[in-house]
């Protein structure tokens, strides 16, 4: 534990070189300053855990370094020193939320034992920060199956902002794992005990936005014949997951702002106005930038909900992912279905991984469950895993022409050979080549027959 840093404020010079020296000497980092207003620059610009302050000071005194103090970090704490005789300056600061105080003449043994109070107590928040946040990373581990670096990040940014209530923006092709990743940052936040009420936001029709995020009295129109609660009021205290945030209609858009902005909102046919507390995870597989600059969306909301932008890749920008997806995918619906696997073929793999994916996991792990039910041997191979590809193939011009125009020429191959049940002269006859040319192929591309 490095040991703590300590501001102290006094315009008095003899008292400031008596405290410095003393707590030099024991070991504590010391910054000093003369004045309130010098001292709130030093800790603008350096990190400090606790700043000492003299009461009375000309300039701004004690009581005023306290408030801005807080106002500048909450955690930093503040001990007053007042003068002999004046414990009403010192209940006045403890009420303001100074940490401790300290009366003149200063007794340096009772410094040094309140110096000690602040370090351990440091040391403690330390020790539960980062077992909280071990716990959260171990959570989101049990559940998102990742190698590859780019999702590394984001795992690594679930942790971070699992622990704070800004809004989070989602973004990301359909199937990457939006809602996972929502799931997985209300499940490792201080909310994880509350609820998550996940609203896809495309699915509401145009007329109800208000009455299912606000909720309704009985009788506030025709056929409520029931007090509703909105979504609001289900998640207060937990996370609010607005899913396909991009179609909210543009006059609920402003309707949903206020209410972010003012923490409250009233079910409809009320006047009263009920107070939420709620952190709010979006996302959209839609460019929603564009819909901002085409006023489609109110960019004032957008800047509201966007506070930490969180992008997950396409699974194709994210190979390493494939190996451990199919296997968890397997796993996971061996179990379900009561069967068993021994393995996946190298080359069904190698298909997999070659494959672009435009529905990303959701699509993979559509295909594997599919393989693991209909799948009649105690491997998956090829003919168990059917991929679109013909249009896939040019959508993806990475690879360079030559190495794309082989793939398609070997998947060729193999849906002829399917077709005409691996014998080779018919499969040579549909593809209009000699059955030379496709022996060389079947053997230029390792092609199981
Ligand atoms: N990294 C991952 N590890 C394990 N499962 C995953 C992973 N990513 C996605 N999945 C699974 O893929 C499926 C799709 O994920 P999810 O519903 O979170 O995607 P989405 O981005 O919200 O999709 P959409 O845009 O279609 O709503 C889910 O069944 C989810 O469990
Ligand atoms: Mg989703």
């Amino acid at each position: 534990m490095t040991s703590l840093s300590i501001l102290v404020i006094d315009d008095d010079q003899s008292q400031r070189e008596v405290l410095s020296g003393f707590m030099k000497k024991k070991g504590y980092n010391i910054f000093t300053s003369d004045s309130g207003e010098d001292g709130l620059k030093i800790i603008k610009k350096n990190y400090v855990d606790l700043v000492i302050t003299d009461f009375k000071m000309p300039g701004i005194n004690g009581l005023e370094v306290l408030q801005k103090v807080k106002d500048i970090n909450p955690e930093i704490a503040v001990m007053i020193i007042t003068a002999f005789g004046t414990i009403k300056d010192s209940v006045q600061a403890m009420k303001n939320g100074a940490w401790d105080y300290l009366s003149k003449p200063i007794d340096l043994d009772e410094l040094e034992f309140k110096l000690e109070k602040l370090s351990n107590y440091k040391k403690l928040l330390k020790e539960n920060e980062s077992l909280r946040s071990r716990l959260a990373e171990e959570s989101i581990e049990s559940d998102i199956v990742y190698k590859s670096s780019e999702m590394e990040e984001v795992i690594n940014m679930i942790a971070r902002v699992s622990q704070s209530n800004a809004s989070v923006f989602i973004m990301g092709e359909s199937g990457t794992g939006k809602e996972m990743v929502a799931r997985a940052i209300h499940g490792s936040s201080p909310r994880s005990q509350n609820p998550f009420v996940p609203v896809n936001c495309a699915a509401i029709p145009e007329t109800l936005f208000e009455s299912e995020f606000f909720g309704h009295e009985k009788g506030a129109f025709t056929g409520s014949q029931k007090m509703h609660k909105g979504h609001f009021e289900i998640s207060d205290g937990g996370t609010l997951f607005l899913d396909e945030v991009a179609d909210i209609p543009l006059n609920f858009q402003v309707k949903l702002l206020r209410a972010l902005q003012e923490k409250e909102f009233q079910r409809l046919g009320s006047s009263q106005r009920i107070k939420a507390d709620i952190r709010i995870i979006s996302a959209t597989n839609q460019d929603i930038k564009d819909k901002v600059k085409n006023d489609q969306f109110r960019s004032d909301l957008f800047f509201r909900l966007n506070v930490i932008p969180i992008t997950i890749p396409p699974l194709r920008e994210r190979k390493d992912d494939i190996p451990l997806l199919v296997n968890h995918f397997i796993e996971k619906y061996s179990r379900q279905n009561g069967v068993q696997f021994d393995h996946i073929t190298t080359k069904a793999m190698d298909n997999l991984m070659r494959y672009s994916f435009p529905g990303n996991v959701r699509e993979l792990e559509n295909l594997i469950e599919r393989a693991v039910i209909l799948c009649r041997n105690s491997h998956i191979s090829c003919e168990d895993i059917a991929l679109k590809n013909t249009q896939e193939l040019c959508d993806n011009i990475d690879q360079g022409l030559e190495a794309r125009v082989a793939n398609l020429e070997k998947k060729m191959i193999i849906k002829a050979l399917e077709k005409s049940n691996y014998v080779k002269t018919e499969a040579a006859a549909k593809l209009k080549i000699s059955e030379r040319v496709i022996r060389y192929k079947i053997k230029k591309y390792n092609i199981e027959t």
